[in-house]
């Protein structure tokens, strides 16, 4: 039997070059050689937008059209949306009996987002954010979780909480759950356009559908390297982020602009205009898979709807035996 990987993306906007080269590439490759189920996190895109939720329930299609733009097919692998799948919330509960509070409030996202005062998220869903995710992975038996280095301190509570509910209970003296691995893209760390890591919170993202004229203004003003202010200075494109993304679009010319840009042999404009040209190229299945779902809403929903349909059958094998592995089954003879 082929091993089970299990991921998940929040539906809180359009996704980005980074979400591509750091996680979804990822996705597209593992799809032939493993069982893949990918979900849309709607109940986690709840602990941030608890009082706004129907913005985030309508980045769900976008997602979707975004993941079969970039390759996902629901023909390999099984795309849902988690909240069509009671189970995650069931299992959430069960988890959160093994998991001490004391994990949860060490857990670095948690801590990170509380000093941020910004952002008003203080809730007991949010603590329970990695439970909830730690259930997400255990429903499928997933083995592998492909993610962003961000998402490792939760990938690592998955793991604690299996090891605990493990050594508390076991199913037919077998390990109830599975302890799942991560795997880390190669990728991980994509520059936006201020030359930060790209990340929606920071508005220095390049969309994947974004539109061609505003992609190329948003390239045509991208950070170089400081160090170069006239045409005829020398670069050093160790320093400039546009040149990072010749890593991932242009790799074989990446030498050549390297050593033209060092010579003041070619302008960033033009350095800019050739990586925009490719990124543009790269980035039209995006677009025109946008176009395809809203002139037929129909493709993404029957998708969504076969998916959810297999998810639940898998998830609900999963959920009735980990009950059973503490006890709580139909059996209701008295015994005492
Ligand atoms: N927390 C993940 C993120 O924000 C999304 C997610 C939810 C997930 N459930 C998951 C990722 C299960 C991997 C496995 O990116
Ligand atoms: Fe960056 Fe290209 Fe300008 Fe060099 S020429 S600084 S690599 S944009």
């Amino acid at each position: 039997m082929l091993k089970r990987v299990l991921s998940g993306m929040q539906p809180t906007g359009r996704l980005h070059l980074g979400h591509y080269l750091g996680v979804l590439k990822n996705y597209v490759k593992l799809q032939s050689e493993y069982d893949c189920y990918f979900m849309a996190a709607n109940w986690h895109s709840l602990t941030a937008f608890y009082t706004n939720y129907k913005e985030a329930h309508q980045y769900i299609s976008p997602l979707i059209s975004d993941w079969l733009a970039a390759g996902l097919d629901p023909e390999k692998s099984t795309i849902f949306v988690q909240s069509d799948v009671p189970f995650h919330t069931e299992l959430s509960l069960l988890l959160s009996m093994y998991t001490p509070v004391s994990w949860l409030e060490r857990n670095p996202t948690y801590k990170e987002k509380q000093e941020n005062i910004d952002k008003d998220i203080d809730s007991y869903g949010f603590l329970g954010y990695p439970v909830l995710q730690a259930a997400d992975i255990f429903l499928y038996k997933g083995e592998l979780v492909p993610i962003g280095e961000d998402q490792l301190p939760h990938l690592e509570l998955s793991r604690e909480i299996a090891r605990r509910f493990n050594h508390i209970n076991k199913l037919e003296g077998k390990n109830a759950i599975i302890e799942p691995k991560p795997l880390l893209s190669e990728n991980p760390k994509v520059s936006g356009t201020d030359g930060r890591k790209m990340s929606k919170s920071y508005g220095n993202t390049l969309s994947l559908s974004e539109d061609e004229n505003d992609l190329r203004d948003k390239m045509k003003k991208m950070k170089t390297d400081t160090g170069r202010v006239k045409r005829t200075d020398v670069g050093n494109p160790d320093n400039c982020p546009v040149f990072t993304y010749y890593n991932y679009f242009l790799p074989a010319r990446k030498m050549e602009i390297d050593s033209q840009c060092r010579s003041a042999g070619i302008g960033c404009i033009d350095c800019k205009n050739i990586i925009s040209d490719q990124i543009v190229k790269e980035t039209e299945p995006f677009r025109e898979s946008r176009k395809k779902n809203i002139e037929n809403p129909d493709l993404i929903k029957s998708i969504l709807e076969a998916g959810a349909k297999k998810a639940r059958k898998t998830a609900g094998e999963t959920i009735a035996n980990l009950k059973d592995s503490i006890g709580m089954n139909s059996d209701y003879r008295i015994l005492i």
